[in-house]
């Protein structure tokens, strides 16, 4: 069974008395461990279609299916609990909270969830942060990191409460090539070694690289579907 099946996902926006249709019927599976980029241009519909993969919103039709469960049969709290235990977000912006340290960013992330006594909290969060290459600026603030190293909490963040899928919304669009790519190397060594499903929106070419699986979008519908070895994907 596929960690994830969509089918005939559409998404209208009403505004004002204007309907804008965002997504216009998207099937897509996505198995466990995956390393999925989806691409297109700026109004495709990427950031719609990764909000509803990740219970930030719900379509207009078609349906959702997350590890055997049919979301749209969930109210908001069930919504959350889905979003809470099994999905990390990586955003553009980093999203990180100013006044807490990267350590503390990390810790708030997996602290509510209850898993953890106090030593194995501190013990998972320090590995976590040492896993993304931040060993000892555990104690800096969001404004005393780069861009590089926030995006780098964001992923530890994502990742601390072993989520089994990590969305990640053009995750190095604020970074320079550079670090770029190697924000996309600390996730594909995650991916690699915890075996977490990402699926990331990307429109930059040289990102997309790293990824073993490379969906494009078109006006809200998938225009191609490619493995690294140039398999194409079936719908
Ligand atoms: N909250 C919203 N209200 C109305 N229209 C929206 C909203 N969010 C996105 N859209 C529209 O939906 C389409 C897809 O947007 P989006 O998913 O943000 O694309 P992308 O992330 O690929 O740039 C665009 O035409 C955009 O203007
Ligand atoms: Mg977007």
């Amino acid at each position: 069974m596929a960690l994830l099946e969509l089918r005939g996902v559409a998404k209208v926006y009403q505004q004002g008395r204007i309907a804008v249709p965002a997504l216009r019927g998207i099937d897509l599976e996505v198995e466990a461990g995956e390393f999925v980029a989806i691409f297109g241009p700026s109004g495709s519909g990427k950031t719609t279609l990764l909000n509803l993969i990740g219970c930030l919103d719900k379509p207009t039709a078609g349906t959702l299916v997350f590890d055997g469960v049919e979301l749209i049969g969930l109210d908001q709290k069930g919504l959350a609990k889905v979003r809470r235990e099994n999905i990390g977000f990586i955003f553009q912006s980093y999203n990180l909270i100013p006044v807490l340290t990267a350590y503390e960013n990390v810790e708030f992330a997996i602290r509510l969830l209850n898993r953890h006594d106090k030593r194995e909290l501190r013990e998972r969060v320090m590995e976590m942060l040492a896993a993304v290459g931040l060993e000892g600026l555990e104690n800096r603030k969001p404004n005393e990191l780069s861009g590089g190293q926030k995006q780098r909490v964001a992923i530890a963040r994502a990742l601390v409460k072993e989520p089994k899928l990590v969305l990640a919304d053009e995750p190095t669009a604020n970074l320079d090539s550079k670090t770029s790519e190697e924000v996309l190397e600390v996730m594909v060594k995650m991916n690699k070694e915890l075996g977490t499903t990402f699926i990331f929106s990307t429109h930059d070419p040289r990102v997309m690289e790293y990824a073993a699986r490379l969906v494009e979008i078109r006006d809200g519908l998938i225009s191609s579907d490619r493995r690294r070895d140039g398999a194409v994907v079936s719908h």
